[in-house]
Order: C-alpha cells, then structure tokens, then sequence
C-alpha cells in the first residue's frame, strides 16, 4: 500500500509518498505566498495551500500506482485562524502562527483573566499565535468578519475539511489554540465563553490517528485515486515531526529546525507546568508532549544568506566555520526577527546582532546567527528542564537539520547526541504514518515509529567545544534581559 503525507508549512506544502514500510517513492513541494500586511502581522491565503496541495498531489501521483494509494494525513503549521461563512467561504485571510498582533488581547487573556485561570482551564498561558487571542482580535477589530464565522478550524483542517467534507482536528493542534482542555482532551467551555464561541463553531475532535473520513468523489476524480482513500485526521506539524521521527511514548526528544524552531519532549502524563515558557500539549501517539517554540530559526538564516548577503550558497559560507572557531565567536546574535514565543512570550523582542568590532568578519556573523538559534534553543530546553524533564539526546529534524555545521553546533550547544534520522523530513514522514496506523497497517503510532523510523548517524558532543559553548551560552542569556526595555522603547 502507499500513504501520503502533507507538510502544510509556512512557505510551502511538502508532500510525501511512502510504502507502508516507510519507503519513500517521491516528495514534491509546492510554494505559495507569505503576507506581511503589517509590522508583526502575518498572513496566508487558505486557497493557495488547498490549490498548491492539489498540484502537489497530481505530480506526486504521476508515474505511481495510484491503485495501491491507501490513504492521506497531515502535519501542518498550528494555531493558524481560518474562518469559514455560512457557505464555506473563506472570511479573511488566515492569521498565522507568527502572527504578532495580539498584544492587548493576550493582555487580556493572561492578566485581566489571569494566567491561572487561564492554565486552569487550558493548561497554558496565551501567546500571540495561539488561537484564541486571534477570535478575540476579529471580534474586536472587524466585527462585521466576527459575525459571518460559522467554522473556525487550523491551517491543515482546511485541507481536510476541502478533501473529505468533514469538519474536523485532532487533539494536538487544537492543543495550539488556547481552546482545548488538554488534560482532558475536550474542548474548554470556559475559553469559548470567553472569545464568544460556541462548540458547534468549532470542529469535531478526532485522536491524530483516527480516520476522518473518504477522499471525495470529485478530489478523487481530479487526482485519479479510488474513492476509498481514507483520511486521518493528522497533527500540528510538530507533533507530526515527532512522528516522523519516532519521538513517541515517554522522554524522547527532537529539535526542529524550520521556519519556526521546536524542541518537543514526548510524555505519557500531561505535563502540569507552573512555568508556562514551554507549552503543554496533546501528542499524536495518544499521549501528551511539552514544547518550546521560537519563532525564527531557520528563517534566520535565510534572511541572513538571501536578504543579506544576497547568495544561495549556504554551505559555502558555511564552510570555513571550523571546529576551532566553535565557542570562540566574539559576536552574538539574537534570533528575534518575529518577537519571540518561547521562553519569553515577547513580541516587541527584536533580532540583534552584539560585540561586532572592526575585525569581525562575514563568516563571525554567519556563525553568529547559526549560534543564536541553538543558544535559544537552548534557552528553551532550559526552560522544559524548569518543567522537570530532562534527556541526553535528541533526534533532529528540518531544512535547517541538514547543515553539518548546525547540528555541530545544537550538540555542543546543548551538550547532548543528536540523532539524525535517515530522513529528515517528519512532519511530511509522520503524516503518511498517522494515515497508516488509521487503515490498520500499525496497531498504534509508537508501532510504526518503531519499524518505519531509522537513525543515520549520531553526532557526539565534544567535551572541549562543548566547555567553550557553556561559557559563550552564559553570555548569551544576559542580553535578552538587558535589551529588554530597549525593545520596548523601539517598539512603541
Ligand atoms: C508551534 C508553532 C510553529 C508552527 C510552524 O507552536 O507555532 O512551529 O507550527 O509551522
């Protein structure tokens, strides 16, 4: 049998077509636009994701058996606001995960409410992206948009809801829109109270693994599949990655290194946090995870290598960073090109660069922004060891993940192995597997993980590199706290 599985990411959809032992046949990508209407805003038109998907999936198909095509699911970009009328048009564009606009209404939500209500009812506090603090600012801000929502649904339930018909989420990304009671795993009356809501507004919850539904008649048609394609539900694409990784059951790690970047600990129990820098969430496997997300990772360097320095040669420049240079930068790099989520729910956070003197060179500041995203990395498992967890290695993954460089530097950084996997692409690999274990090839998620997911290699840290890290890393946490008001000032 094959599977497909959909990486609905920020600056592309990735799909993937996989055997049911994880043999991967093709992958395609498909990109589409990202909107900056305003300072901190960013948005997504949900028509481009469903038309790019379709593209995606008719050239994915071409030359393959499309007979033994058993099933479809997701992993996509979380928190996502898509909005729906009455006759399933699309309100306004989606408000994304990046999204920086809602200050006053997480205000609102964290301090007028209270954090502890808030974690009471969630067992989270709001950031930006989150979801609900989105309802909140349409309501307020375009009420004419508030009064039309009929369905409020997540970037990849979009793509679901348009393939089957169903309106439907899975546990782990509705964990992401500060509307779920994730201990129990059921929507939080209190929180639709709060933003105005009712439950019908909102889809029907589905564990990530279960079936959603058939592939309908007329997608199935344009893409010359039969009619009994299921679809599962699918993940947040973190949860998804984790998946794809095998970063399932109790204290497995991984670290993605994407648009945005994750460090995500799987868990059995639900993680009751008293410091909210991380995220408490419902995993894919049935189980729960914390999270820490940063919100520019990969995208750093990427704005740093085409905005910038205007190459494409990534690893050129990468190049003369050798291991002698590691730990011995005297220039620092604050990776905060969005605001920053996790730990410091900041979105007036900007990106610095720190210690620049006349002999700093191109490479010391490639290096420095490579170094800035593992030290916030670090910041954030910091912050997930605050939270009583704790692990000596971690799988990788992400477009960022296939820098020898980087991943050099995550290892020392955070002085722990990292494992790459054979393949690198989880959200996409962890999609196909949810749509396995939902047409019965796997008994549960840990199962395929367990047969489908390989390591590579792994790289060790070493102890002199890591030693100069831990120093430069003490370094690093310092200037956060003492940009802090200058943001504030550069912000208003
Ligand atoms: C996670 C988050 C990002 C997006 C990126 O909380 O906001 O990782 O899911 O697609």
């Amino acid at each position: 049998m094959l599977y497909i599985g959909v990486d609905l990411g920020t600056s592309a959809v990735k799909l993937l077509l996989m055997d049911e032992l994880g043999q991967i046949q093709k992958i395609v990508s498909k990109e589409y636009p990202l909107s900056f209407p305003k300072p901190g805003w960013s948005e997504q038109n949900p028509a481009d994701w469903y038309n790019e998907t379709m593209a995606g999936l008719s050239e994915l198909l071409e030359g393959a058996d499309r007979e033994k095509v058993a099933g479809i699911s997701f992993g996509g970009q979380m928190h996502g606001l898509v909005i729906l009328d009455q006759n399933d048009n699309v309100i306004r564009p989606a408000i994304l995960w990046n999204d920086g606009r809602t200050t006053k209404q997480v205000e609102y939500l964290n301090e007028t409410i209270g954090e502890e209500k808030i974690a009471a009812y969630t067992g989270n506090i709001a950031f930006a992206g989150f979801t609900a603090p989105k309802i909140l600012w349409v309501r307020e801000n375009e009420p004419e948009n508030f009064a039309k929502i009929v369905k409020i649904m997540l970037p990849k339930d979009y793509l679901a809801y348009r393939l089957t018909g169903t309106f439907c989420t899975d546990v782990s990304d509705a964990s992401g829109m500060l509307l779920l009671d994730v201990k129990n795993r059921k929507w939080s009356k209190e929180m639709l109270d709060l933003c105005g809501i009712t439950e019908d507004q909102l889809p029907k919850l589905y564990e990530s693994y279960e079936k959603v539904g058939l592939l309908k008649k007329e997608a199935a048609d344009q893409l010359g599949l039969s009619d009994h394609v299921i679809v599962a539900a699918g993940a947040g694409d973190n949860a998804a990655a984790a998946v794809g990784t095998g970063t399932v059951g109790d204290n497995k790690c991984n670290i993605s290194l994407g648009t945005s970047g994750t460090i995500f600990i799987s868990s059995e129990k639900f993680g009751d946090l008293t410091n909210h820098a991380v995220h408490s969430f419902c995993h894919a496997d049935g189980h729960y995870h914390l999270m820490g997300c940063m919100l520019s990772a990969a995208s750093c360097n990427k704005w740093w290598m085409d905005e910038i320095l205007k190459t494409k040669d990534y690893s050129g420049e990468q190049a003369p960073i050798g291991d002698e240079k590691l730990g011995n930068n005297h220039v620092f790099f604050l990776p905060y090109l969005m605001g920053e989520r996790s730990p410091w729910n900041n979105p007036d956070a900007r990106a610095t660069f720190t210690g620049i003197t006349m002999d700093t060179t191109r490479e010391d500041l490639t290096q420095a922004v490579l170094e800035g995203v593992a030290f916030a990395t670090r910041d954030m498992y910091e912050a997930a060891k605050d939270a009583g967890v704790s692990v000596d290695r971690t799988m990788i993954c992400g477009g960022g993940a296939k820098s020898p460089l980087w991943r050099r530097m995550i290892a020392n950084v955070l002085n722990m192995k990292v494992d790459v996997p054979a393949c690198e692409e989880g959200p996409g690999m962890g999609g196909a597997m949810l749509a396995m274990v939902a047409n019965g090839e796997y008994a549960s998620v840990e199962a395929a993980a367990a047969a489908i997911v390989k390591v590579d290699k792994t790289i060790e840290p070493d102890p002199e590199i890591a030693a100069r890290y831990e120093r430069k890393y003490q370094e690093f946490r310092t200037l956060y706290p003492a940009l802090r008001p200058v943001f504030d000032v550069i912000t208003k």
